[in-house]
């Protein structure tokens, strides 16, 4: 038990480059303002456990420039549960904290909400490379994997042109086809497959077809994990146009690396950092950048 402001810090749901920046940022702020901190291990399983200990200013040392969580991470079944959030906010009784910043995508503000109904005020910090939070143009973690995928795609891409083929490179997003969008734009893929809009296996094909008449030899397609079976989609491609494609899934590696300037920082909204109501942020809609895809879809040709 503290006598003073106590607050607890953790990470959630999947690891994104800068979840540490913001646990330094969080954890440096509050005790420069007389508020103790404590970290809890493994996200709201540790709440949940008591996987719980003192921070102080050098807790966070040396973890800036660091991708993954220093404070580890977990997607907690049990605190969906009412006896799992029970148990989370008796340890937060017992252990005297006023407040818990809980750092995460989508799974982790719906936690920090629950928790919040339940009696212990919450500060969610939206950190997941799919972008997919609505109420923030921009979350914690998309531009390193916006970068990364890149990287990856670039290399695929010097293959691809040497041997003239196909190259069909699956992203991450879950249900958010931001991260194919951007990475596909910067690496003047020829289709972007997302799960906000409909696609056609025979447009990409023809739209394949008339380019090659055009002179254009190698060609890459960038997809949002669950739109299409990645290895079906390349054998359609090879069987009808006779471009041999290959696939190729990022997968985890979007997830790490060293986080870029961008995810040192924290929330935007028109470019400003500001803060939403945690309500009001989950009943919002995100939206996806059409406008920004059709513009897309007349310059890869
Ligand atoms: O939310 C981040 C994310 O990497 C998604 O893009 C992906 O669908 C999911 O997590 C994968 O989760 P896991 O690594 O637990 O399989």
């Amino acid at each position: 038990m503290m006598d003073k402001k106590t607050i607890a810090v953790l990470t959630s749901g999947g690891d994104a480059p800068g979840m540490n920046a913001a646990v330094r940022a969080v954890t440096r702020a509050a005790i420069s303002n007389d508020i103790a901190v404590l970290g809890v291990r493994r996200g709201y399983s540790g709440l949940i456990s008591g996987d719980i200990f003192e921070m102080n200013l050098r807790s966070v040392s040396s973890c800036l420039h660091r991708g993954g969580t220093i404070l580890y991470t977990a997607r907690s079944e049990e605190f969906k549960t009412k006896e799992g959030i029970d148990k989370a906010v008796e340890n937060c009784k017992l252990l005297g904290i006023d407040s818990v910043v809980a750092i995460g995508g989508d799974g982790t503000i719906k936690g920090a909400r629950d928790l919040s109904d339940a009696g212990v005020s919450c500060v969610a910090i939206p950190a997941t490379i799919d972008n997919d939070v609505p109420c923030t143009d921009y979350t914690i973690g998309f531009d390193t994997a916006m970068n990364t995928a890149m990287e990856m795609v670039d290399k695929l891409r010097d293959t691809a042109q040497s041997h003239e083929k196909c190259s069909v490179v699956e992203v991450m997003g879950r249900n958010c086809g931001d991260l194919a969008l951007h990475t596909g734009i910067a690496v003047g893929a020829m289709c972007i497959l997302v799960p906000e809009l409909p696609y056609s296996v025979d447009d990409i094909i023809n739209k394949m077809k008339r380019a090659r008449i055009l002179g254009k030899k190698h060609f890459i397609v960038v997809i949002t994990e669950g739109v299409v079976e990645t290895n079906e989609l390349a054998e359609k491609i090879y069987q009808a146009t006779g471009i041999e494609s290959r696939t190729t899934i990022l997968g985890h590696v979007q997830r790490g690396g060293v986080p870029t300037l961008r995810d040192r920082v924290v929330v935007y909204v028109n470019g400003k950092v500001t803060d939403v109501d945690i309500h009001e942020a989950l009943s919002m809609k995100k939206s996806f950048d059409e406008e920004l895809y059709k513009t897309i879809l007349e310059i890869s040709i």
